[in-house]
């Protein structure tokens, strides 16, 4: 697989030079060989992404070129996929760097980055990171990442505001993800980074605002790929620092059996009390309550907790008084005794009923069940959290285990009330499942996100997905988030363009660093694994960050403080 560098037409037979990182490899269409896969080759243009098999063959003496390391071979194709198109490069990807203008090399860097002569700098440049690491590693050197979130300090020079013309702003990154895509247009087809990244949000006990991710993006892959290979990146890591042995392949959940089992979109596996769906069997019964909300579209739902005796009426109160947080407006229970029921719902129950409850819950005398009935929102928000608040009061967790699982088919998108349209669940790059494509006009929230998350032990430790590769998804994409031309060029222009230089099929993911460790080490909080972190308030309690700047420092950024 590779992108199209030249195409030659030799007295029927076409050659194409096909390039990636490693080099070029000149590819052969000849009509004798194969009619079809021959015909499909005259649409080749100059960057498009190809994807070829055939036989690799000596060439005839006179043809060898030993100016190219495959000079020797040539591949002889029988099948051809264009994977995608290209429009014409502003540059051809061979020129030498004089005979571009700099503006212009800047303005498309993802095709300058894919010119042989600075791919090799920058392969270099990795090398040399890699080999550096290496070495101090060996030579009991400590990596230790220092915050960019801090104080104007006095150095002689001057501190770096975002100042660059009067009210224009610099970001900080909340993640690589447009440049490492930009990268694989580029043809750097395996890309990773250790990297800080900054975001503006709440902060928890698992979150800071200056944090580490260890970021991936591939080419040529499906997520079935990179899964695979992150699961080894994964054993690797646990293996080398805990001298633990991961079981690998680790379980992959889709997105609506994680809600409708465990609650939650990062469910914690290391224990069971799985949620199970009563409404069939419930807005049957006598009880007014649960009729009326299975006639609104909501559901009942309930957990089965091993052993009843470990849980008072007290503590039952205790646990209504914790679902009501998360919206529930009570909390029915029912205690299994080997004659019958203890519960407040008994009496509105036939015994066919019961014994249907029992039977879905898989429950024996002195178990006890919780039930919630409201709207599935609701019920999976508060039995989700009470099934972990539950096993931690219980002490059901092994605190050796590490529980792994993918998080799959996510929704691509979903209707926000407020915006009164389609939002992205990710975002709008992520790739939707190509067989949903035909739901985007009737029923865009049925449509799967090409989407993953890994989660270990109930928290995100990474996300990523599979992208849109080709302008005509995205277009559509687009459309449906409501989103006219005009208003994604000014957003996503740049990215916009490289899809039209023969983008490869890419996809990658983002680990959080910090978060790994954190559950590695067996820490409460994100702070006792970052040198220099934040608190919750987002301060710097040793350098007393934020600060002040002085009234000059304001002046010549030409910004006034407005109470
Ligand atoms: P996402 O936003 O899911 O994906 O982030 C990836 C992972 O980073 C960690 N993380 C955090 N850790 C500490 N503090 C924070 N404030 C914080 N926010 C996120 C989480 C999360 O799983 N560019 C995409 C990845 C991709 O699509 O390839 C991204 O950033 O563990
Ligand atoms: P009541 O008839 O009001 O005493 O309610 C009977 C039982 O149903 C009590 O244990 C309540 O806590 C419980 N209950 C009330 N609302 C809900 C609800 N939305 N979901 C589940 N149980 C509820």
């Amino acid at each position: 697989m590779g992108w199209a560098h030249r195409r030659r037409d030799h007295g029927g037979v076409i050659f194409v030079d096909l390039r990636d990182r490693e080099g070029l490899v000149q590819i052969v269409f000849n009509p004798e060989f194969d009619i079809d896969t021959h015909k499909e080759a005259h649409k080749i243009r100059s960057e498009y992404v190809l994807a070829v098999r055939g036989k690799v063959r000596q060439r005839p003496a006179d043809m060898e070129n030993p100016e190219l390391k495959t000079g020797q071979i040539e591949v002889m194709v029988e099948e051809l996929e264009i994977l995608n198109e290209s429009r014409t490069p502003p540059f051809l990807i061979d020129s030498a760097a004089a005979e571009i203008s700099e503006t212009v090399r800047l303005k498309y860097r993802y095709l300058d980055l894919r010119r042989p002569d600075i791919q090799k700098k920058i392969l270099l440049r990795s090398k040399a990171a890699a080999a550096t690491r290496e070495y101090f590693q060996k030579e009991g050197f400590i990596e230790v990442e220092t915050p960019f979130l801090t104080k104007s300090t006095p150095e002689g020079a001057r501190d770096y505001l975002g100042r660059v013309s009067q009210g224009m702003f610099y970001a900080l990154p909340q993640s690589p993800q447009i440049f490492k895509q930009l990268l694989m247009v580029s043809g750097f087809d395996r890309y990773y980074q250790i990297v800080k990244c900054f975001r503006d949000e709440d902060l928890r006990a698992d979150r800071q605002p200056e944090f580490t991710q260890i970021d991936i993006e591939m080419s040529f892959i499906d997520e079935n790929d990179l899964i695979q290979i992150m699961e080894g990146f994964m054993a690797h890591l646990f293996k080398a620092c805990l001298d633990v042995d991961l079981k690998l392949p680790l379980p992959r959940i889709p997105y609506h059996e994680a809600i409708s089992r465990f609650g939650k979109d990062n469910p914690d596996v290391r224990f069971a009390l799985e949620i199970r769906d009563l409404t069939d069997i419930l807005k049957a019964a006598d009880f007014k309550l649960f009729q009326e909300v299975a006639a609104l579209g909501g559901v009942i739902k309930a957990i089965k907790i091993e052993d009843n005796r470990s849980l008072s009426r007290k503590d039952l109160d205790h646990l209504r008084d914790y679902v009501s947080d998360y919206g529930a407006k009570g909390l029915a229970w029912a205690r299994i005794n080997a004659d019958g029921w203890t519960s407040p719902i008994a009496k509105f129950l036939k015994p066919e009923e019961i014994k249907n409850i029992e039977e879905r819950m898989e429950a024996k005398a002195d178990d006890l069940i919780v039930f919630v009935a409201d709207t599935p929102r609701i019920v999976h928000d508060s039995l989700g959290n009470l099934r972990v608040y539950v096993a931690k009061k219980l002490g059901l967790i092994d605190p050796q285990a590490y529980a792994f699982t993918w998080i799959t088919e996510f929704p691509l998108m979903e209707y926000s009330d407020t915006e009164k349209r389609f939002m992205s669940t990710h975002h709008p790059f992520t790739s939707p499942v190509l067989e949903d494509l035909d739901y985007l006009k009737t029923d865009p929230g049925k449509v799967r996100a090409r989407a993953y998350d890994l989660v270990l032990n109930g928290s995100e430790i990474g996300g990523g997905s599979i992208r849109i590769h080709r302008k005509d998804v995205q277009a559509a994409i687009f459309e449906t988030l409501g989103l006219d031309e005009e208003e994604s060029r000014v957003k996503f222009g740049f990215l916009l363009d490289a899809l039209e230089f023969g983008t490869p099929p890419h996809g990658g993911i983002a680990f959080g660093f910090d978060r790994l460790i954190m559950l590695m080490t067996g820490a409460e909080s994100i702070r006792d694994v970052i040198a220099f972190p934040k608190t919750q308030k987002a301060t710097c309690l040793l350098s007393e960050a934020p600060s002040q700047v002085s009234i000059e420092q304001l002046m010549e950024l030409s910004l006034k403080i407005v109470q």
